[in-house]
């Protein structure tokens, strides 16, 4: 199949198909999900909290990125595999955020990265473009701020917002990601763009969708925010698969003849 490129994402913007986007984080994921035709992966650094247990994305490293990001990219054929600048290599200016992005596109053969920022992040946006680095903006809520930010919240000041996905698709970006924003405040500025917007608690006005895979699967066993649309609940179906292996490795049912050797 066709490999999904910037190009082909605007060109879905300009048609109004709307684009499929999941979060992965291993191999096994990306071959299942790029199988069944989502359109971008992100490698995100939400592993801090799927894959680590933490409570924050704020403690993941780039070599964890790095790491996450070649078992994604040895998965996917068709689907733009993204991947996340960690706190706090996105917001170390000009150089060194430059350095770290192209590090990650060297080493894990990604087609673009995403950092969170959008007007202060112009120049920054700006560079990696020049250096052949295709950029997302993440605005809204920023969770690499949730301590700055008083906890992972709706984000209200539609002003800022919509100056920071300007900015972003002025400095380059080929697509604004916004998490956490009113409906409202997503469909404008999802008119006012020409470049794609990818939503996450942001309403159906966006251009696109993501969720963390973990919390679409019904997966994940913690809190899943209200956003979430969960068409899986595949922790019962592990539950009960285990059940059963437990069951029959202690009544002496597994294995069978057939699954041993003679
Ligand atoms: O890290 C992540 O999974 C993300 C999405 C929630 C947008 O940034
Ligand atoms: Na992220």
């Amino acid at each position: 199949p066709k490999q999904v490129t910037t190009a082909s994402l605007l060109k879905m913007k300009q048609q109004g198909e709307r684009i499929s986007m999941l979060t992965a984080y291993d191999f096994t994921f990306a071959s299942l999900l790029d199988e069944a035709g989502v359109d971008m992966l992100l490698v995100g650094d939400s592993l801090g909290m799927v894959i680590q247990g933490n409570d924050t994305t704020i403690p993941v490293t780039l070599r964890q990125m790095i790491y996450h990001g070649q078992c994604v990219v040895r998965g996917t054929k068709r689907a733009m595999v993204v991947v996340d600048l960690p706190f706090p290599h996105g917001q170390l200016g000009v150089r060194k955020t430059l350095q770290v992005a192209a590090r990650v596109m060297k080493k894990t053969g990604c087609a673009a990265i995403k950092l969170e920022g959008g007007a202060e992040q112009a120049d920054t946006i700006s560079a990696l473009v020049s250096a052949g680095i295709p950029v997302i903006a993440h605005v809204g809520l920023r969770p690499q701020s949730v301590h700055a930010l008083g906890g992972y919240r709706v984000q209200r000041d539609a002003e800022r917002i919509e100056q920071d996905a300007v900015a972003a698709q002025q400095a380059g970006a080929f697509c604004v990601l916004m998490e956490c924003v009113p409906s409202e405040v997503a469909k404008s500025i999802t008119d006012k763009l020409r470049v794609p917007t990818i939503g996450i608690g942001a309403g159906a006005g966006c251009d696109g969708q993501v969720l963390v895979t973990h919390d679409m699967l019904g997966l994940t066993v913690s809190h899943v925010p209200k956003f979430v649309r969960q068409t899986g609940q595949l922790a019962d179906h592990v539950r009960l698969a285990v059940g059963t292996y437990n069951q029959s490795v202690r009544d002496g049912t597994f294995p069978s003849e057939q699954e041993s050797f003679r």
